[in-house]
């Protein structure tokens, strides 16, 4: 099968499309035939290494120290069920699926096997396979860190990055459990976020959220330029900053900040749970979330999707689409 393969960490040409052996499933898997994946701020992380700071190190042990352990990067996928493993009762061949594979990744390929027990959900209908492929990976982020944070209807959250991949998908479920929401992104998509519903938009370009003098329950930053030091005088008290995007420093720091003030930190690494991809694919079929997808591009141009990725700068999600 055709793969998108990385044998170093570096720039947007260290990955090659070549034919590597397709997989076959284990009694417990489904075989899934790919027919879109993403280009997510994951995947550029793990094909350059540029991380947030102080996790340079923690990075190359889990994803290899001096060259990337799992070559094929990839975390979302949609795709058909082609065959599946004898003990498998979930899914049957021919189902319309699709799947988060986190750090585990592989779906830069035209075939990926999955547990029947893993992050691999029925693909709402009313999706098409790229909507359903850029599903999870925003999704699951914004979900899990809403629930850390327990979010309540009629609180007042901001979303720094709202334009982005986490942050559409936050913008999104924060209205669906009632909140009142405050996007900031830059002119270019202040349109983009007012579509998604957000109650207020903030042009980060001409207005800095941290000298307005509004307060939030609810912060969360998906850029990085929003940690506690700068956020704090705009979190209500027992308000909840939550760093989808922050260094170790900032992380440091948490235990500080809850034992000072009224105000917590919160971090950690989104697992993309299987229960959560139900949650989502129920959302988008009655109608309440839908990806946005900023981009398109055909599998063999790897390179360039990963090249307008690395801009720090993507609308939404980029979906590559599989021809087979
Ligand atoms: N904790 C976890 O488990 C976890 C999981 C996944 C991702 N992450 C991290 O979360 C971060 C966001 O991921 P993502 O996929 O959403 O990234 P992304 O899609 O690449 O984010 C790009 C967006 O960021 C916006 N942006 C850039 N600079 C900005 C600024 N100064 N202020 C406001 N918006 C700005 C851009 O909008 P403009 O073009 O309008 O500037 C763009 O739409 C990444 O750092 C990623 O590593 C963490």
């Amino acid at each position: 099968m055709k793969a998108i393969v990385y044998k170093r960490y570096g720039p947007p040409d260290v990955l090659e499309l070549m034919e590597v052996e397709k997989p076959t499933p284990k009694d417990n898997e489904v075989l899934i035939e790919i027919h879109a994946t993403t280009v997510t701020s994951g995947d550029w992380r793990a094909r350059s290494l540029n991380v947030p700071t102080g996790f340079g190190l923690i990075s190359r042990l889990i994803l290899g120290v001096s060259r990337p352990r799992q070559p094929i990067l990839g975390t979302e996928l949609a795709g058909e069920v082609e065959s599946v493993g004898k003990d498998v009762r979930r899914f049957n061949i021919g189902d319309q699926v699709f799947a988060y594979s986190g750090a585990g990744m592989g779906c830069y390929a035209e075939y990926k096997c999955m547990p029947e027990d893993g992050s691999v959900a029925l693909k709402p209908t009313n999706l098409t396979y790229d909507e359903a492929a850029a599903l999870s990976f925003g999704g699951t982020k914004a979900l899990h860190f809403f629930r850390k944070a327990n979010l309540q209807k009629g609180e007042k959250v901001l979303v720094n990055g709202a334009s982005g991949g986490v942050g559409t998908a936050a913008v999104q479920l924060a209205k669906h459990f009632g909140a009142d929401v405050t996007g900031v992104c830059s002119t270019a998509n202040v349109q983009l976020v007012e579509s998604l519903d957000a109650t207020h938009v903030i042009d980060y370009t001409k207005e800095d959220f941290t000298q307005n003098g509004e307060t939030y329950d609810v912060i969360v930053d998906t850029v990085g330029t929003a940690p506690f030091s700068r956020s704090r005088g705009s979190l209500k008290e027992g308000g909840r900053l939550l760093l989808v995007s922050g260094g170790l420093p900032d992380m440091l720091r948490t235990p500080w900040v809850s034992m000072t003030s009224s105000k917590k930190v919160i971090h950690g690494v989104a697992p993309g749970r299987a229960e959560e991809l139900d949650f989502l694919a129920k959302l988008a079929e009655a109608g309440e979330f839908r990806p946005v997808i900023g981009r398109r591009y055909p599998f063999e141009q790897i390179v360039e999707a990963h090249r307008y990725v690395d801009t720090g700068h993507k609308r939404g999600n980029v979906v590559m689409t599989l021809t087979t």
